[in-house]
């Protein structure tokens, strides 16, 4: 049985993507749940006896993985396509083993709803990946002040709380969005206030505090990254739809413009998007925002600019990749400088062998324009990233060839499906 899993897990790696170049992109796409705004509040469903009821949850790689690591811990979830309901009144802590952790980094945001609620957690640490070293000091600085202690043993990180949790005033040394989650999961049901300064301001951390107030919590978000948190000890049964994946919706957008389509972007909150939509706007991209939709149409010629990423509501690092083969096409140079992750330009190497003429100088990426894109064979490393070779694989001359696919379902709902219904050819070969 396990040798038969194995091969299964094996066979799926060497998953891989033949798209056909000069695509034809029409119609509209409607945006699914937020895979960013799902995973933490599915996991802080552990802070409540009651049941939680979720909408609108994206069907993910991760989102298994996550129900998985739940139920590892006692979790009842029942779930029929997009809508679930978790149960954790019968939890049993345990460790979060390396091998969950591993392939996803949410995991370590049920340390601050076990701490709260168990007083004590065993997490691996999760080490690094594609994008960098990714460490989890700063959710271990505030999760401290809330009064855990944590040593690490053997690849672990233990935490213990002497009796309860106490609100304390907590000062990010960067706005984590991680650690801002897991902090405020935390400080929901410590005892007293907590005022977290400096919080990551995603529209995924206000989703998570709506949906913790809808179980009871007492969440008040100010627009100055500061947020204010008064402890409950108990809460009730909620339920939430989750919001709209914004990055997943920016990935349509710029392939529309990439392939130069008329194309609607449906069920989406134009307010996440706005740092995107000035840069394509900037770059002279012919786009029109409706309440919840974003129309593309066609564009004259698109210019090269340059921008940096940032912590919302700045430039979303991810989008970068997908901006990178966007700039490739557009009249003129571009650059892109990375400040969020120290190693996000794996997608480089693999964008020029599609045609791409990049060349990256520390954190910033210096990208030539007016290329044509030529199938090829490449190779995605992460889950952004692979998403970027799909877009210049549309583009291109000819048939690509993208392997490792296993990175495009974590955030991708069958992207060939997906795709394949909009006018590309696009097919998954085992
Ligand atoms: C979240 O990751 C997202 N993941 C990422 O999306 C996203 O790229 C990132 O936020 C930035 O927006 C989820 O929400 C599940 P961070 P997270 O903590 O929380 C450093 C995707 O494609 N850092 O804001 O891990 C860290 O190394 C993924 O869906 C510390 O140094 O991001 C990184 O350089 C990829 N110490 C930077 O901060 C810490 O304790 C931003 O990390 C925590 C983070």
């Amino acid at each position: 049985q396990i040798f038969l899993k194995e091969r299964k897990h094996q066979k799926k790696i060497m998953d891989k993507l033949i798209i056909r170049g000069n695509a034809d992109l029409k119609g509209e796409i409607s945006i699914k749940g937020s895979k960013n705004s799902a995973l933490p509040i599915m996991v802080s469903a552990l802070l409540s006896e009651n049941t939680l009821k979720l909408q609108n949850i994206p069907k993910l790689v991760d989102i298994k993985n996550m129900s998985q690591l739940l139920r590892n811990y006692g979790a009842i979830i029942k779930s029929n396509g997009s809508n679930f309901e978790i149960n954790c009144k019968k939890i049993v802590n345990r460790n979060a083993d390396y091998d969950i952790v591993r392939k996803m980094r949410a995991s370590v945001l049920i340390l601050g709803p076990l701490l709260a609620r168990f007083g004590k957690a065993k997490i691996s640490l999760p080490g690094g990946c594609a994008i960098g070293t990714r460490p989890i000091d700063i959710h271990l600085e505030g999760l401290k002040k809330l009064g855990a202690n944590f040593n690490v043993e053997n690849g672990y990180v233990v935490g213990k709380v002497n009796n309860q949790l106490i609100g304390n005033h907590i000062k990010l040394s960067f706005p984590s969005v991680g650690a801002t989650e897991n902090i405020m999961m935390a400080a929901v049901r410590a005892k007293g206030k907590t005022i977290i300064e400096n919080a990551a301001m995603e529209p995924e951390i206000a989703d998570l505090a709506y949906s913790l107030n809808k179980m009871g919590s007492k969440i008040n978000i100010t627009n100055k990254g500061i947020i204010k948190i008064t402890g409950v000890e108990k809460f009730n049964k909620a339920n939430h739809k989750i919001m709209s994946d914004r990055i997943v919706a920016g990935t349509f957008v710029i392939a529309a413009v990439m392939l130069n389509k008329k194309f609607k972007v449906k069920e989406v909150e134009p307010q996440n998007l706005k740092a995107l939509i000035s840069s394509l706007k900037e770059m002279g991209a012919n786009i029109k925002v409706e309440k919840n939709i974003i129309n593309i149409l066609p564009s004259i010629n698109l210019k090269g600019i340059k921008i940096q990423t940032s912590p919302y509501p700045g430039f979303p690092t991810d989008l970068q990749a997908q901006m990178m083969a966007l700039m490739s096409l557009a009249k003129g140079s571009s650059q892109i400088k990375e400040n969020i992750f120290e190693n996000r330009f794996m997608h480089v190497p693999e964008l020029n062998r599609l045609g791409a003429k990049i060349k990256v100088k520390k954190d910033v990426a210096y990208i030539s324009g007016s290329r044509h894109f030529k199938g090829a064979q490449v190779m995605a490393s992460d889950l952004r990233a692979s998403v970027s070779l799909v877009l210049a694989a549309l583009c291109a001359e000819g048939e690509s060839e993208i392997n490792r696919v296993y990175h495009l379902d974590r955030g991708y709902e069958k992207i060939e499906n997906t795709l394949g219904k909009l006018g590309p050819s696009i097919k998954r070969e085992k």
